[in-house]
């Protein structure tokens, strides 16, 4: 058990908080004034600290940077309608951690140090959680292989950090997306199910081409012929076709998103249908055409709800009804941002209140 009423805090002395403009804040340019870091070394992590924000050295031949043990989350802090703080659905991003380290063969990040750690970090750094409409502080916890060594193996040593910035909406606009049929992002028995940097490093590829082609992302499938809609970017996705959210079932291949849970749960809540299943790029074609499909739109931390406004399939353009119409969707995201501001009631109890 780690002792995390021992975490030691050091302020800095040059807060950087004044060249911010929180009404204009581009997502993952701006980084609040601390991080917290604990290092794993002889079987146990130490006691962790939260310092001023700045670089980390580091031997060039740590693990992580060769053979890319290396696992992240993601998640947010909300400033409430009372001024109090609330951390989103904190266990449940511990436990997805948990599970990308296990397939990483990392070592377990203790709960008390994520738990404890974020909450001290986030305290420290309260001023930076953003009160502007659809701002948060964004909150990235990260552990790496640190051991010093160049041959392949298991890293006998990590370090876990956590740093977040205040980040304003994701995407500015509407989606146009590609279904990707040339190349996968995960397969089954990989590691598409875990948060680790590599599966990132993998999509950048198809992602660029499709960027050339006009699209702002790609729709993965699990490369069968069918093409079976997996995820896109870092959203999970969502279509309502007649009236039902269908959305492909979670499997080793697609990330388990926090965002796409509470987003089912309200939906289920609300009296909305849901169907967890797989899909097709036919199905989706056919819908479309046949006016049953009339909303799509991805789910993630990072962008919350994103519409969809065009997906391509096997090079044509079929255009979804217009967003202003997305009636599901607006619902179910009014929704989770009343729980998350605390103008609706926490029934989940899903908030950290801080
Ligand atoms: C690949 C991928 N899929 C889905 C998601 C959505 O997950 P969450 O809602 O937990 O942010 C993310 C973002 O974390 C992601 O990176």
């Amino acid at each position: 058990m780690i002792k995390t009423e021992k975490i030691s805090i050091s302020r800095t002395a040059r807060s950087r908080i004044k060249d911010i403009d929180f009404h204009n804040l581009e997502f993952g340019k701006y980084i609040s004034d601390h991080m917290l870091t604990s290092e794993y070394k002889n079987g146990e992590w130490s006691v962790p600290v939260i310092l001023p924000y700045g670089d980390i050295v580091f031997s060039p031949t740590i693990l992580a940077l060769h053979y890319g043990q290396m696992v992240f989350e993601g998640m947010k802090a909300f400033k409430m309608e009372d001024g109090k703080i609330s951390l989103f659905r904190k266990d449940k991003h511990y436990a997805r951690f948990s599970k990308s380290l296990e397939r990483m063969c990392m070592s377990q990040v203790p709960y008390e140090i994520f738990s404890d750690g974020l909450i001290e970090l986030v305290k420290v750094d309260a001023n930076w959680v953003p009160d502007t409409p659809g701002a948060a502080l964004y909150i990235r916890p990260f552990s790496f292989a640190s051991e010093e060594r160049f041959g392949v193996k298991v890293s006998d040593e990590y370090r876990f950090i956590i740093f977040s910035g205040p980040v304003g909406p994701y995407y500015s606009k509407a989606l146009k997306v590609r279904v990707e049929d040339k190349y996968i992002r995960a397969a089954p028995g990989g590691t598409g199910f875990a948060k680790c940097g590599g599966n990132y490093g993998a999509a950048f590829y198809p992602l660029q081409l499709a960027k050339k082609a006009g699209f702002d992302q790609v729709l993965w499938t699990d490369g069968s012929p069918d093409l079976y809609i997996e995820e896109s970017g870092t959203m999970n996705v969502m279509f309502v076709i007649d009236g039902a959210i269908v959305t492909p079932p979670l499997s080793d291949s697609i990330l388990d998103g926090v965002t796409r849970d509470s987003i089912l749960t309200l939906a289920k809540d609300s009296g909305i249908k849901v169907e967890e299943r797989r899909i097709s790029a036919k199905e989706l074609a056919d819908s479309i055409q046949k006016g049953k499909l009339t909303e799509a739109f991805g789910t993630g931390t990072a962008a919350v709800v994103a519409p969809i406004q065009l997906i391509n399939i096997k090079g044509k353009d079929y255009t979804l009804p217009p967003i202003a119409e997305n009636v599901v969707m607006t619902k179910i995201k009014n929704e989770l941002e009343a729980i998350r501001t605390g103008t609706a009631p926490d029934k989940y109890g899903w908030n950290t209140i801080i």
